[in-house]
């Protein structure tokens, strides 16, 4: 018991060996209906199947929860983002494969997060989606009404959205089907060295 080492993150390499993966932030972004929960789920499912260690943070959950107290102004999602971001950092310190899907509005904000891990622990994979589609499919009924003036500071509508400049993978949803982005993903995924053998 004497020999316990308690400095952070002591384990963190033994996890990585007993996970046969090293402890990554697979991190969504795009506009609202573009696809994100639908592929991160997705996504989930076959890491799963693969024999991955692996768990979603969904912005609707977390926003009914730990968020529960922020709204959509830019301070509000720039706070939800950084929350989540620590969160995601606790669970790949754990060595576990975290799949974050928020829309993500702001570059900085994902940039900090990535400045923040060592290389290759951070993949953007950018859901891309013209907003007219996004509109078109308006899953929620949303978009409906923040054109009508009933939700302010709408995505996309009333309120910003920064692409990623380099992602590390950039998906079309207009015209991929979702096993197509998901295989684009994983390949990035086997690609780069993240599953131990
Ligand atoms: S973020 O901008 O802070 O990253 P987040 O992903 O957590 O957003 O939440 C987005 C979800 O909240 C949308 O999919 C939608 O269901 C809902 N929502 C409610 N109001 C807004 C709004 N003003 N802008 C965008 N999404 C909204």
């Amino acid at each position: 018991m004497n020999n316990i080492d308690k400095s952070p993150n002591a384990n963190y390499s033994n996890r990585e060996e007993l996970f046969k993966q090293k402890g990554t932030i697979i991190w969504f972004t795009g506009l609202s209906g573009a696809g994100k929960t639908t592929l991160s789920l997705a996504l989930e499912k076959e890491l799963l199947n693969q024999g991955a260690i692996v768990y979603v943070l969904d912005g609707d959950l977390i926003r009914n929860g730990l968020n529960s107290d922020l709204g959509f102004s830019e301070e509000d999602r720039q706070e939800n983002i950084r929350r989540i971001g620590e969160v995601a950092k606790l669970f790949a310190d754990a060595a576990f494969i975290v799949i974050v899907a928020f829309i993500s509005p702001f570059r900085e904000g994902r940039d900090r997060i990535r400045n923040t891990l060592e290389p290759g622990r951070f993949v953007e994979v950018f859901v891309d989606c013209p907003l007219e589609i996004c509109e078109e499919r308006d899953t929620k009924g949303l978009y409906k009404k923040a054109r009508k003036g009933e939700i302010k500071d709408f995505t996309g509508i009333s309120s910003p959205y920064n692409p990623p400049y380099k992602p590390e993978v950039h998906l079309h949803t207009e015209r991929e089907s979702v096993d197509e982005s998901l295989q684009k993903i994983l390949q990035h995924l086997h690609e780069s060295g993240m599953f131990l053998s």
